[in-house]
C-alpha cells in the first residue's frame, strides 16, 4: 500500500516514520510532499492508495474526484478539524475519511491560555524591552485573571480542557454549546450566546467551523460583547469576520485579540514569507495593533500531540487496509456529521 503525505514538514516525517517503523512495519510505503494538496498537486497522488493531509490542504469536490480517478481510496486527516473536506462528495465517491479527533486537547487549551496571558501581561513586549536593556514597565499594565468571567464557546474536548485551566486561575466560567454534555457543570454554567458575549471579560472559541458557525464573531456579535473584552481564537479562522474585528479594535469595543488561526491562513501559514511582500491587507492591518497577537496555527504543536497524531493516523490507515471498522471515520447523514464518539454536528 502506498501513502502520499501532503504538506509534510520535517517533524511530520520524523514522527510518522518512527511510528511506521515501530508499530506498523508492513503497513505501507510513504511518499512525502512538502507542498499542499490542491488541483495543481493532485496528480502526485496517482498510484497512491491513500493520502494524508493537514489543515490547509484542499479537499473540495474537484480534488476528491481527481484523487478517486487516480486510485486513491482513503483520506487520512492528521488533524481534528474537517471543515476543509467536502464530506458529502467523499461519501458519494465511497472514499474512507478519518481524522485524529483528540491528539492533545490540553496542548491547544494550554496554548489558548498562553495567548491570553501573553496578551494580557504583555510578556512578548517585555521580552523585547529587557533584551535592549529597557526595564521600564510603563505600558505593560495587565489585569488579574482571578475573579474575571471567561466565556467558552464550544465545550468539547479542548473547550473543557480550557475551562479546567481557567477554573484553576479562579475565573468564573460560563459557556455556550448547543450540544453540551454534563461535564462543563463542574466548572461553570451553560448560558445563551448573548449572555456569554455580554458577561465575559475573555471569550475563547473552541467550536468547529461549520456552515452555522462561520463568522460567528461578526459586527453584530462584537457589538454585544463587554466593551474592552478580549477574544481568543485557537479553533478555526473562519469563525471570525476579520474585517469586523478590525473595526471593533479601532473603536476600542474589542480590547484585545489573540489568534492562532486566521480565515485566509491557507495562503501563508506553515511557510516562511519573511522575504516577501505579503498581499493580505487584513492580516497586515491586524498585526499593527499593539493589542493583537497572531501565531501561525501552532496550538497543537507539542511532542505528545505529534506522537498521537502519527499513531492515530497510521492506526486509521491500518483499519482501512484491514477492512476493520474505524472509530475515527467521518460519515455524514444529510448535513449532519454522525460519529460514535461525538454529538451530531450540523455542517
Ligand atoms: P470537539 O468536537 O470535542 O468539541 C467541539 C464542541 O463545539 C462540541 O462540544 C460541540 O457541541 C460544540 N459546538 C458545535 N457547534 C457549536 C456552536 N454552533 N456553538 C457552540 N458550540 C458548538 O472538538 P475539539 O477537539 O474540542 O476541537 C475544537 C476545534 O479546535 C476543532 O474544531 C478544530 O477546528 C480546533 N483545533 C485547533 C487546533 C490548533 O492547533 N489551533 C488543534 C486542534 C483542533
Amino acid at each position: 500500500m502506498k501513502l502520499s503525505v501532503f504538506s509534510a514538514k520535517s517533524y511530520d516525517r520524523s514522527y510518522l516514520d518512527q511510528v511506521l517503523t515501530t508499530r506498523f512495519p508492513n503497513l505501507c510505503t510513504i511518499e512525502y510532499h512538502a507542498f499542499a494538496l490542491s488541483d495543481e498537486t493532485v496528480p502526485l497522488a496517482q498510484a497512491s492508495d491513500a493520502v494524508c493531509v493537514f489543515v490547509n490542504d484542499t479537499l473540495d469536490a474537484s480534488v476528491l474526484h481527481a484523487l478517486h480517478k487516480g486510485g486513491v481510496r482513503a483520506i487520512l486527516l492528521r488533524c481534528a478539524g474537517f471543515n476543509h473536506v467536502d464530506l458529502s462528495t467523499a461519501e458519494k465517491l465511497g472514499l474512507f475519511v478519518a481524522n485524529v479527533p483528540a491528539y492533545s486537547p490540553e496542548a491547544v487549551a494550554e496554548f489558548a491560555v498562553t495567548l491570553v496571558q501573553t496578551l494580557n501581561r504583555k510578556t512578548h513586549r517585555a521580552y523585547n524591552r529587557v533584551r535592549e536593556g529597557n526595564f521600564n514597565i510603563e505600558g505593560l499594565l495587565g489585569t488579574t485573571l482571578y475573579g474575571k468571567t471567561v466565556g467558552i464557546v464550544g465545550v468539547g474536548r479542548i473547550g473543557l480542557a480550557a475551562a479546567r485551566i481557567f477554573h484553576g486561575f479562579g475565573c468564573r466560567l460560563i459557556a455556550y454549546d448547543p450540544f453540551a454534555g454534563p461535564e462543563f457543570g463542574q466548572y461553570g454554567t451553560l448560558v445563551e450566546l448573548d449572555t456569554l458575549l455580554q458577561e465575559s471579560h475573555i471569550v475563547s472559541l473552541h467550536c468547529p467551523l461549520t456552515g452555522g458557525t462561520k463568522h460567528l464573531i461578526n459586527e453584530s456579535t462584537l457589538a454585544r460583547m463587554k466593551p474592552g473584552a478580549m477574544l481568543v481564537n485557537t479553533s478555526r479562522g473562519g469563525l471570525i469576520d476579520s474585517a469586523a474585528v478590525i473595526d471593533a479594535l479601532k473603536t476600542r469595543q474589542l480590547g484585545g485579540l489573540a489568534l492562532d488561526v486566521y480565515e485566509a491562513e491557507g495562503e501563508l501559514f506553515y511557510n516562511d514569507h519573511s522575504g516577501e511582500i505579503i498581499d493580505d491587507d487584513v492580516l497586515m492591518r491586524l498585526m499593527t495593533f499593539p493589542n493583537v497577537l497572531v501565531c501561525g496555527h501552532q496550538g497543537f504543536f507539542t511532542s505528545e500531540a505529534l506522537t498521537e497524531i502519527a499513531g492515530v493516523t497510521l492506526s486509521n490507515l491500518s483499519d482501512f487496509a484491514g477492512g476493520k471498522s474505524c472509530a475515527n471515520t467521518l460519515v455524514t447523514e444529510g448535513h449532519v456529521l454522525v460519529r460514535r464518539d461525538t454529538a451530531p454536528v450540523r455542517l
